[in-house]
């Protein structure tokens, strides 16, 4: 693992997700989790301490980088309940067929380099009934800003394959998902082409 990777990285994907309005985002979709819990992506665990403990059965927190997962497993100490860490990407979740009750993306689709492998596979282990929940930055609805964000893709895929340019609830519903509740807007205080959120759940 690079310099880069390991020391500058996280610092930049911790601030950009740590923001005071994804705050109030994460405070929105993370008590819609409920009993086995996976999250995709979990990142450092910006989310551990907004899930409703009571809720919570169990929690997969699912990380391909090990930098991200170390910081992560720092502060599991902090919350109530079991979490099992999942050392992988998306595309190939080492878990059973019908065996979670909510899988959670936040702010990773935009990350995850086969985007529809992933729902797939999300799909494949949720049981009936499951739901997930999201929240995600995406393209937003604006010719001008689309624009923009098209333009600064290529150079902003360096901020660990974050893409601003994809279209979330297509890529969920080519997955077989129904959208059963999808809010939108563009976030307070961030620039338009990284702050368009789509946000809510499906089944
Ligand atoms: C912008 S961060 C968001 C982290 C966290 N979900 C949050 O809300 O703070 C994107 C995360 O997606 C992870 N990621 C990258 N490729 C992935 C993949 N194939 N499957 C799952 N997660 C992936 C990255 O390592 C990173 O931790």
């Amino acid at each position: 693992m690079g310099f880069y990777n390991k020391y500058i990285l996280p610092k930049i994907i911790n601030a950009g997700c740590g923001t005071k309005p994804i705050r109030k985002q994460r405070e929105k979709v993370l008590p819609l989790c409920k009993g086995i819990v996976l999250e995709i992506g979990c990142g450092s665990g910006l989310n551990f301490s907004f899930y409703e403990e009571n809720n919570i059965d169990k929690l997969y927190a699912l990380e391909p980088d090990k930098e991200m997962l170390r910081q992560a497993e720092s502060v599991v100490k902090e919350v109530n309940f079991p979490i099992t860490f999942l050392e992988t990407g998306a595309e190939k979740i080492p878990l059973e067929d019908d065996s979670i009750d909510t899988a959670l993306l936040t702010y990773t689709l935009c990350t995850i380099p086969d985007p529809l492998a992933a729902l797939l596979e999300i799909r494949r282990v949720l049981k009936k009934g499951g739901k997930l929940v999201f929240c995600e930055h995406g393209m937003a609805p604006e010719n001008n800003v689309k624009k923009m964000q098209n333009f600064i893709n290529s150079f902003f895929l360096f901020v660990g394959g974050c893409n601003l340019n994809r279209d979330i609830p297509s890529l969920i519903k080519d997955a077989g998902f129904l959208v059963d509740n999808l809010e939108t807007m563009y976030l307070p205080k961030t620039p338009k082409w990284f702050g368009y959120n789509y946000w809510g759940s499906a089944s």
